[in-house]
């Protein structure tokens, strides 16, 4: 496709973004474009080959069904109040997270946003893997330079765990809750893991960029989960509900909240609800430390997001990094 191709095809795409469920006309797009209508007819087509579902009526036009969800720079900023994103979307990556912090690398801007499909190889903490089916979930990096020495990284983290879990509880009306640091859950299974990684700027000691991947299962995959993660993943809805685009207005929420948030990160405006959300604090818990595990109890949160936990002698510890479990009573 030609460059000239490929900005026809994105402006048509707008058009039927914005009147989802509608019919316009050919004629209506092309002159609007200001293409002719065969230009607009290729770009239907092209579009239709990606998996829009766009009917045409030789009466009426064309129209995008309102079933139609798959992800688009469109179908995203139609639902987006800011256009402090410059939002790009694939079909499959290897991992969003590794292609950003090459474009970081590179100078690229604070608010990119890379989004896939689906990853090929996408990454966890802890040097795992996320399973990222195609489809079904959101697979999303967004590259910051925050003015923040680097042992603040964990803010981003925790901002945008907020964020999701904000999201979700507007969108699926769920409760969703935070296992500390970077998992959030609906019920007692993982939704939505976080991935931040950051560059330091050696002179300075703060962060030169981070870059922010979440990942959340929306819907259940179309082969269900791998059995390694069946009985721990779950998705945000029990069945793949296409009619609202779900996904687009998803992201846009977690974006939204993310950059609230992530504008006064040095006062810590999301600690109270971090807070308010989590699933550890007041509960025994087991702290999974390298190879070793070890009871103890979660007493708090300390101001830089540390675990303060309560070991079964009374020592009292801050975590700052690791794994932590709930334990059922
Ligand atoms: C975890 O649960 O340990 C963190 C998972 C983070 C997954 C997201 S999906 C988008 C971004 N790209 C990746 O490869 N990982 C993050």
């Amino acid at each position: 496709m030609s460059d000239n191709e490929i900005r026809v095809r994105d402006i048509v795409l707008t058009f039927l973004e914005n009147n989802q469920g509608e019919y316009i006309s050919g004629e209506k797009i092309a002159s609007n474009v200001g293409v002719s209508r065969n230009a607009v007819w290729k770009a239907i087509k092209q579009l239709q080959t990606q998996g829009h579902k766009i009917h045409s009526s030789t009466n009426k036009g064309y129209c995008l069904d309102r079933s139609s969800d798959v992800l688009s720079k469109q179908s995203i900023e139609k639902h987006l109040n800011t256009n402090v994103f410059d939002i790009e979307v694939v079909k499959s990556v290897s991992s969003t997270n590794t292609i950003l912090r090459q474009r970081a690398e590179q100078g690229e801007k604070e608010g990119t946003v890379l989004i896939a499909e689906e990853q090929t190889h996408g990454r966890g903490r802890l040097g795992r893997d996320f399973f990222s089916p195609i489809n079904t979930g959101i697979y999303m990096s967004i590259i910051l330079r925050p003015s923040i020495p680097a042992e603040k990284s964990v803010m981003i983290t925790t901002c945008a765990a907020v964020a999701v879990a904000e999201a979700i509880e507007e969108i699926a009306k769920k409760e969703a809750k935070i296992k500390w640091v970077n998992d959030i859950f609906c019920g007692d299974k993982k939704v939505c893991g976080i991935l931040t990684e950051a560059a330091l700027a050696v002179e300075s000691g703060t962060l030169a960029y981070a870059v922010l991947g979440i990942g959340i299962n929306v819907f259940p995959p179309e082969n269900s989960f791998p059995s390694e993660i069946e009985n721990i993943a779950d998705s945000v809805f029990d069945n793949c509900d296409t009619t609202e685009n779900f996904r687009s207005i998803l992201i846009a929420r977690v974006l939204e909240n993310f950059w609230k948030y992530y504008g006064d990160i040095e006062n810590r405006p999301h600690f109270e609800q971090y807070k308010r959300r989590s699933m550890v604090l007041s509960n025994k818990i087991n702290v999974i430390s390298g190879k070793n595990t070890y009871e103890a109890f979660a007493l708090d949160l300390d101001e830089n997001f540390n675990l303060i936990i309560m070991l079964p002698d009374g020592e009292i510890k801050h975590l700052n990094s690791g794994e932590v479990s709930v334990r059922r009573k």
